[in-house]
């Protein structure tokens, strides 16, 4: 059984193989003869937190290969009133093929899969984003024909950051960190980081960062959850900001997950200028769903287009 918790519980033929049905589709899609690829086949969609791309891009990138998605609103859940993982997991499996769940907690996404007959993909939760990590390589490849490039992450060593620096290390994408002191990587990540072969530079100056970098990858400071931190916050990551001034020296093009705060971890200029590669990592989070979903649940019917 794959369950997708974080972005290396894919080996790099898996996500090379994602990223080739990832793109077939995309030009099947532009060139308007979609195959039913997930015909027969339903997702189910829990959300603890709020979420725009990854919602969407599941269940259109369902339905766009003629399966389906169904939304579970966790307070209607019986699990809310108790009822055990286990019941609700093998439940769940007599209906649908796979679980998408975005959890405020990694160690629910845990139970949740060690029960459950079917795939259980994380839609992100506090430590990891691997589906975001998907669309961000693909990106990457489109961008640079392929990963022999160095990327640079500046800002929160949050759960994009950590299943992003994974990704890189499986990919062999050379990787600079900055963050401010207190806000790095996880012991763990860093621990991957360091057995692989990429090149690798962890740091607290953005300017140093940058310098080298191909790739640019900044995400919020306060991601859900870190709230009540915000001024604290706010105050750390100052000189972090991904603008026109730290980057005046590179021709570095620039990722953003989203959502975005405008003139926070990123200026305007930049996010909607002619570096920016956001808004084509968030049209890739479509194919990258319907690379993985078709990986997950249909391999070997898929057939060249
Ligand atoms: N990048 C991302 O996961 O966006 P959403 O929170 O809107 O799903
Ligand atoms: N780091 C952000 C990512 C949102 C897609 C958060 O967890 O809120």
């Amino acid at each position: 059984m794959t369950h997708l918790l974080d972005i290396d519980d894919l080996k790099k033929s898996d996500i090379t193989s994602i990223l080739k049905f990832a793109k077939e589709i995309k030009q099947s899609k532009i060139g308007g003869k979609t195959q039913p690829l997930l015909s027969g086949k339903t997702l189910a969609m829990l959300f603890q937190k709020p979420s725009t791309r990854t919602r969407v891009s599941f269940e259109v990138g369902m339905n766009m290969l003629k399966g389906d998605a169904v939304l579970l609103d966790p307070s209607q859940l019986q699990l809310s009133r108790g009822e055990s993982l286990s019941d609700t997991t093998k439940s769940l499996s007599l209906y649908v093929d796979a679980i998408m769940v975005r959890v405020i907690d990694h160690s629910f996404l845990q139970q949740l899969s060690s029960t459950s007959p079917i795939p259980v993909i994380n839609g992100l939760s506090d430590k990891a984003h691997p589906c975001q990590s998907l669309a961000d390589l693909l990106t990457i490849d489109e961008t640079f024909g392929g990963f022999n490039t160095h990327a640079a992450w500046v800002g929160d060593g949050n759960n994009v950051s950590n299943s992003f620096a994974r990704a890189c290390s499986i990919m062999g994408i050379d990787l600079t960190v900055a963050t401010p002191k207190g806000y790095g990587l996880s012991a763990e990540t860093l621990s991957i980081l360091e057995s692989s072969s990429i090149s690798l530079t962890i740091t607290n100056d953005p300017k140093e960062a940058v310098s080298e970098a191909d790739v640019v990858y900044t995400d919020t400071w306060i991601s859900m959850g870190d709230e009540t931190t915000r001024e604290k916050r706010l105050s750390d990551f100052s000189g972090f900001q991904i603008n026109s001034t730290l980057l005046e020296k590179t021709e570095a093009s620039v990722m953003h997950c989203l959502p975005a705060h405008r003139n926070e971890e990123i200026s305007t200029d930049v996010l909607d200028g002619n570096r920016s590669l956001v808004w084509a990592q968030a049209e890739n989070r479509l194919y990258a769903q319907n690379g993985l979903l078709v990986f997950l649940l249909n391999p070997s019917q898929y057939v060249d287009i």
